[in-house]
């Protein structure tokens, strides 16, 4: 079978991949590896590439109101294995964690790995529900959060909730894990500043990835912790995969210090807006009352609302056949069902055309299961 050239709309997470400075990072890798010196081919420091961990604290006090200096930077691989060592670390196994109800199930998926028993906490339009989370489990030992832009709602954690929050954490010891994921794409107003910034009793593991602002394959990204957490974290990165690759490290430092991420987060917050306004004007063209497909302030997707009683499942299932990538807002539910049927469409990756074009496929795929014929060939 031929592979697809193209990824498939509306696939969530997925960067814009042809946009990427390709030139640019390929110079500095060719230089690096033509003749790269010892010490990165050899074994390297488990805590990270030193000038790495310095470029990514700059960075992150600079753009996020991050309070971090190298020191407290550990680089890893993904925000998965982030999470995946946080629960590893602070927690025992059979230990409780608050999770967001929605949330990205792989995040989920890490923290089951750890032994970990989720509590899925319901979202507002203030973010995670603190009140709630603690009538539901107040000896929870971890909550993991999404508070600059909450995967998949896209709501906004207030100031009140992440005081709320960060006060729960003091007075009971627990920690709270801030997945800082895609913020950087804010598109009214400077991005959000981190929560972390707001900690003043080193309560908060900050994570970052470089999936979304580069590109996920390149597998780096980071943690911001207290600095009295460095050691006992570096030891579990060398105990489970020794450290992350060292050239990519070193291209990646080289990268970042030269302003060249910089100038592709803002090139790129340009074009997903850009993106996002097609495929929300092109859904309200083409599909109508079919799918309320309101706009997000950030980001790089957007929840479409179903009307009430369609069959998600049967519409990814069609969607997948008709060439377009949709995920059922269900499936980020613990429970696997939604108040509401939405699905989640990932625009930053796709060009207008195949924005256009997916819509018209989406279309064609609602009418088809609206009629209750699924198995049907498409035109
Ligand atoms: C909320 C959230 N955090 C983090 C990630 C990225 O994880 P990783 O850095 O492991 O690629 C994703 C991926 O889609 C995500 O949706």
């Amino acid at each position: 079978m031929a592979l697809p050239l193209r990824p498939r709309p509306f696939q969530p997470g997925i960067p814009a991949l042809a946009e990427l400075p390709h030139e640019t990072w390929a110079r500095i890798g060719a230089r690096l590896r033509r003749r790269p010196p010892a010490d990165l081919l050899s074994y390297g420091d488990s805590r990270g590439y030193r000038p790495l961990r310095e470029a990514v604290a700059e960075r992150l006090r600079r753009t996020r109101g991050v309070r971090a200096v190298g020191d407290q930077v550990l680089i890893v691989q993904g925000a998965q294995q982030a999470l995946y060592l946080a629960a590893l670390l602070l927690l025992d196994p059979g230990d409780s964690a608050w999770v967001e109800d929605p949330c990205y199930p792989g995040l989920r998926a890490a923290l089951l790995a750890a032994g970990i028993s989720v509590v899925p906490v319901p979202v507002d339009g203030d973010g995670l529900d603190v009140a709630q989370a603690r009538r539901l489990c107040e000896g929870a030992r971890l909550a993991r959060v999404t508070p600059s832009h909450q995967s998949p709602l896209g709501v906004e954690m207030t100031l009140c909730r992440r005081l709320e929050l960060l006060d729960w954490a003091r007075q009971s010891g627990a920690w709270v894990v801030e997945d800082d994921h895609d913020s950087e794409y804010r598109f009214a107003g400077p991005p959000l500043a981190a929560l972390q910034g707001l900690d003043q009793h080193g309560r908060v593991i900050y994570v970052g990835t470089l999936s979304k602002s580069l590109f996920p394959s390149l597998r780096l990204g980071y943690l911001v912790v207290p600095p009295g957490l460095v050691s006992a974290f570096a030891a579990a990165i060398a105990a489970t995969s020794r450290h992350s690759p060292t050239l990519e490290q070193a291209q990646l430092a080289e990268f970042i210090a030269g302003g060249h991420l910089d100038r592709h987060v803002r090139r790129m917050r340009v074009l997903y807006e850009h993106r996002q306004q097609v495929l929300v004007a092109e859904a309200a063209r083409q599909l109508g009352e079919l799918l309320d497909v309101p706009p997000a302030a950030a980001g790089m997707h957007v929840v479409g609302w179903l009307p009430e009683g369609m069959d998600e499942r049967a519409l990814t299932r069609v969607a997948a056949r008709r060439g377009v990538s949709v995920v059922s807002i269900s499936s980020t539910y613990a429970s696997r069902r939604s108040p509401r049927p939405g699905l989640i469409l990932g625009y930053a990756g796709y060009s207008d055309g195949s924005i256009r074009q997916g819509v018209t496929r989406l279309r064609r795929t609602l009418h088809e299961v609206l009629a209750g014929s699924p198995g049907v060939a498409g035109p």
